[in-house]
């Protein structure tokens, strides 16, 4: 078999970074009332499967925690890792104000990334997406 040269990927740093160390990641499953919301998305194009929780301050709507795992590939990885970074940094983001962040601002943020995994960072996208809409189905 041909050894591979990780030095040659087409990930940014910041890909790899995330891939390599993702944050908010979790493996077991929430206990009980850990969390205020839960979504799950799958991806048509590849079969591969999101989840994500979430915690949120009622009064406020800010996102106080975000956590996720997902069966996916390592920019579905890298992209949910910086979204869970993006809207739980500086005190947390309100729900609306993170509904707003778009595929494309979460590929920025990564430093871009090759064309064809484009669809992988809209897994974290969707995700919250359903998150939310569980949120406020609850409420
Ligand atoms: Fe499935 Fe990236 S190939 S999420």
């Amino acid at each position: 078999m041909k050894k591979v040269d990780t030095n040659q990927w087409y990930y940014s740093d910041k890909v790899k970074e995330h891939f390599f160390k993702p944050k908010n990641f979790i493996v077991r499953e929430p206990k009980k009332g850990e969390f205020d919301a839960e979504g799950q998305v799958g991806n048509l194009m590849c079969g591969d499967i999101m989840k994500m929780w979430i915690k949120v301050a009622p009064k406020t709507e800010k996102i106080k925690a975000l956590k996720w795992r997902t069966w996916g590939c390592a920019t579905a990885i890298a992209s949910t890792s910086v979204f869970s970074v993006m809207v739980t940094e500086k005190g947390g983001m309100k729900l609306e104000d993170a509904l707003k962040i778009t595929p494309n601002e979460i590929a920025a943020r990564l430093g871009g990334m090759p064309p064809r995994k484009f669809h992988c960072s809209v897994l974290a996208h969707l995700a919250f997406r359903d998150a939310v809409k569980n949120y406020r189905e609850k409420i």
